[in-house]
């Protein structure tokens, strides 16, 4: 190994990066009216096979931009998981709406699909899957929900870029997707995000939003008819973006192959288990999480984790479950109820290091570490 330290995460920026933005700078067109924001929206739609993509300033706006398209506010609630970032629920409280929260499936950690009807009401809108740590969510089984009660899908693709359901990426699995492209992710801009869709009366709302309302595609004139707000994505940021999904499978095979590396080490181990992908669908493994039974490997969570800080190794803990955020409690939220799931996640489970950059005798060593704690 040569460094003595390996962080939980890095980005990559082994393409065009650099010669596009150093153009960017060059030809002086660095806020949102640059070439690079239109050339990455159109390459970003073709990635997820979608017809339209509006890049924003963050994934957690890219969320709010799409509840907003979707016509989300006050008096709606949006089911969501309960075991997922922040962001999910106050993109949702940003608009007026109520996030309403379903516990994990205690397989693929994603929403516990068989949970949610019973939290459907009169004033449900919309239904938030989130493609947590990059596998897909159970599609057809929340589209049959969502259908009964005539609800949307709205994916919070944050973590999941170019994954698949049945051959079908994010971007196409819903009424409209949010992606971040924060520097952790697969594709980064370091920060930003985009929203995805192929249906072209939301593809208008969601620029007349972003851009404070003024009106499309018409003379500027400093009239404007609703509330709207700055999401614009810069040209710099879209610059390393375009290079970035330039390679977009190529990044997301190297997430791919690291887990890989990770199972085959350590699945055999009693007591360290991982999220499970179901057949047909690409997991692009945004990060290799893990949880440890206390029991059977004979170490707690914690411990593990500080063994592996003491030999350089940075690890992160999972999502506290959004029932358990005193933000969401103050804002009114219903956070009564019982999510074993996401509690079990939350006190036993963490991020072992996911860089796209790491490499097989890294990951080794990281396993080997794991293994020395457990024989301590
Ligand atoms: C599931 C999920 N949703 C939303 C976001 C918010 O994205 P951003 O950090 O770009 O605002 C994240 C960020 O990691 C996320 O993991």
């Amino acid at each position: 190994m040569n460094r003595d330290r390996i962080p939980v995460c890095e980005p990559l920026l082994g393409g065009n990066e650099l010669k596009y933005v150093v153009d960017a700078v060059e030809t002086g067109w660095i806020s949102s009216s640059g070439r690079y924001v239109t050339e990455f929206e159109n390459v970003f739609a073709d990635y997820c096979g979608a017809e339209h993509a509006v890049a924003t300033c963050n994934g957690t706006v890219a969320l709010h931009l799409m509840l907003v398209a979707a016509g989300i506010g006050p008096g709606d609630e949006v089911i969501l998981p309960s075991f997922t970032m922040a962001s999910s629920a106050f993109a949702i409280c940003y608009t007026g709406a109520k996030p309403v929260f379903v516990d994990a499936d205690p397989e693929t950690w994603n929403i516990d699909t068989g949970l949610i009807e019973e939290k459907i009401g009169p004033t449900t809108r919309a239904i938030m899957p989130v493609h947590i740590f990059g596998n897909p969510c159970d599609v057809d089984e929340i589209r049959k929900i969502a259908e009964k009660h005539q609800l949307l899908i709205l994916d919070d693709a944050a973590e999941a870029h170019g994954a698949e359901y049945r051959g079908v990426r994010t971007g196409m699995l819903a009424d409209i997707t949010a992606f971040s492209f924060f520097a952790n992710k697969n594709i980064t801009t370091g920060e930003g995000g985009m929203v995805v869709t192929s249906d072209s009366v939301y593809y208008s709302k969601l620029r007349y939003y972003r851009n404070v309302c003024f009106p499309l595609d018409a003379p500027r004139v400093y009239r404007h008819d609703d509330i709207g707000f700055n999401y614009r994505m810069s040209n710099l940021h879209a610059a390393i973006g375009l290079a970035q999904v330039e390679r977009a499978d190529f990044y997301r095979d190297l997430r791919i192959r690291n887990n890989k590396y990770y199972r085959d080490r350590l699945t055999s181990i009693p007591g360290v288990s991982f999220q499970k992908t179901r057949d047909g669908s690409c997991n692009v493994c945004w990060m290799n999480a893990i949880v440890i039974d206390k029991n059977a490997f004979g170490r707690t969570r914690d411990e593990v984790i500080a063994y592996l800080i003491a030999a350089g190794i940075e690890t992160r803990l999972l999502f506290t479950g959004m029932h358990k955020q005193p933000s969401l409690a103050k804002h009114g939220c219903d956070c009564g109820g019982s999510y074993p799931v996401t509690d079990w996640l939350t006190a036993n489970g963490f991020y072992l290091p996911s860089a796209s950059s790491l490499n097989e005798e890294e990951i080794n060593y990281i396993c080997d570490k794991i293994v020395e704690c457990r024989s301590m």
